[in-house]
């Protein structure tokens, strides 16, 4: 399917999330849309994570989102082990819905400050149908896996946590339902750098000894490196590359892949290679009236009238590396 903006997707591989077209869009007063998600196409194979990276406002969330049917799309298909979300009657989501959770970027203000820790763990056991006891003694359980001390912390609520303990209670929160896939959405943007590397940590453990699949969401390129199986870059609602962490990191083919590596801080001095962003052109334009052919052409500096006329199609550059870009090699060619 190459030339397609489907040319990613795995049809062979049988994935646990396969998404295609995906469009959201949200009414912005009288006859004008927000274009948030403009026919996003990605799979996740079982015990994959796919790091999703893009700057504030690119859409992450929606997707995200809209993935979890909270809410569903506009359009296009979300299928999770063979079945297609957006078809399913609310009842049918429902019965889903443990085996797909999120974890988000506040942690603090996602848990209910009036009840206790062990009561917020243990909630989601007992809404299903657990015993209190069975749910209390799995919520201690799930508690000691995330790193906190079930005797000192259960009885306490979340207004006395820090930010990364706050996040260990919402992974255990999620984790206690024993989900399929996971999507954490800018798990660690709101916590402090020193305490970001331990929750990835937690959550890379928690991946392998739960066997979870995970999209994991973040507006910069450093903090889904380590975590990620495959990255999808995203610009204003739409996938400008994918591939694998080498490809991505390594050889970057899309400019914008380019402007988010050389926005990653560096402790040595940076080379002087010319950011592929045009002076002065700092704001995401409006998804109101996004840009035409490439959304990327206001702010990229290899742009030719082409660019504006035509939309670039994920194509595939390597094997598991693809780039919507009309002059992919643009960027390392010219800076390298
Ligand atoms: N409920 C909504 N109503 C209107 N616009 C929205 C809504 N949610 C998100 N948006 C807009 O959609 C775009 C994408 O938002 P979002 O998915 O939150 O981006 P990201 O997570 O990448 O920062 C933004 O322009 C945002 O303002
Ligand atoms: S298609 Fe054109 S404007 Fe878009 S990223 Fe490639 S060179 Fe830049
Ligand atoms: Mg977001």
């Amino acid at each position: 399917m190459a030339g397609t903006g489907k040319a990613h997707l795995r049809p062979d591989q049988d994935p646990l999330v396969r998404v295609e077209d995906l469009v959201v869009e949200f009414p912005a007063g009288r006859d004008s849309v927000v274009h948030a998600v403009s026919g996003i196409s990605l799979d996740i194979l079982e015990g994959e994570t796919l790091g999703i990276v893009g700057e504030s406002g690119c859409g992450k969330s929606t997707t995200g989102r809209a993935i979890m049917q909270l809410p569903g799309p506009t359009s296009g298909l979300v299928e999770i082990d063979g079945i297609d979300l957006t078809a399913l009657s609310p009842e049918q989501m429902r019965a889903k819905r443990p085996k797909l959770q999120m974890i988000f970027q506040d942690p603090i203000s996602s848990l209910n400050p009036r009840r206790t820790v062990i009561d917020i763990i243990s909630r989601g056991l007992t809404i299903w149908g657990a015993d209190n006891q069975t749910a209390q003694a799995r919520a201690r359980e799930m508690l000691s896996a995330v790193g906190l001390e079930p005797d000192v912390v259960a009885d306490r609520r979340p207004g006395e946590f820090s930010g990364g303990q706050a996040q260990r209670i919402c992974i255990a929160r999620a984790l206690i339902l024993d989900p399929k896939v996971v999507i954490c959405d800018e798990p660690v943007s709101a916590l402090d750098v020193s305490i970001q590397a331990q929750i990835i940590n937690l959550l890379r453990k928690m991946k392998a000894d739960h066997g979870l699949t995970m999209a994991f969401i973040a507006h910069d390129l450093a903090v889904v490196k380590n975590v990620s199986d495959r990255v999808l870059v995203m610009y204003l609602g739409k996938v400008c590359e994918v591939g694998s962490p080498d490809a991505i990191y390594a050889r970057p083919a899309h400019p914008y892949t380019s402007v988010l590596l050389e926005s990653i801080p560096r402790p040595e001095p940076r080379r002087s290679t010319p950011r592929p962003l045009e002076a002065g052109v700092a704001e995401l334009p409006s998804p109101i009236d996004p840009p035409s052919g490439c959304r990327f052409r206001t702010r990229c500096v290899y742009a030719q009238p082409r660019c504006a006329e035509e939309e670039p199609q994920l194509t595939a550059i390597d094997a598991d590396h693809f780039v919507a870009c009309h002059f992919p090699t643009a960027a390392t060619a010219r800076s390298g």
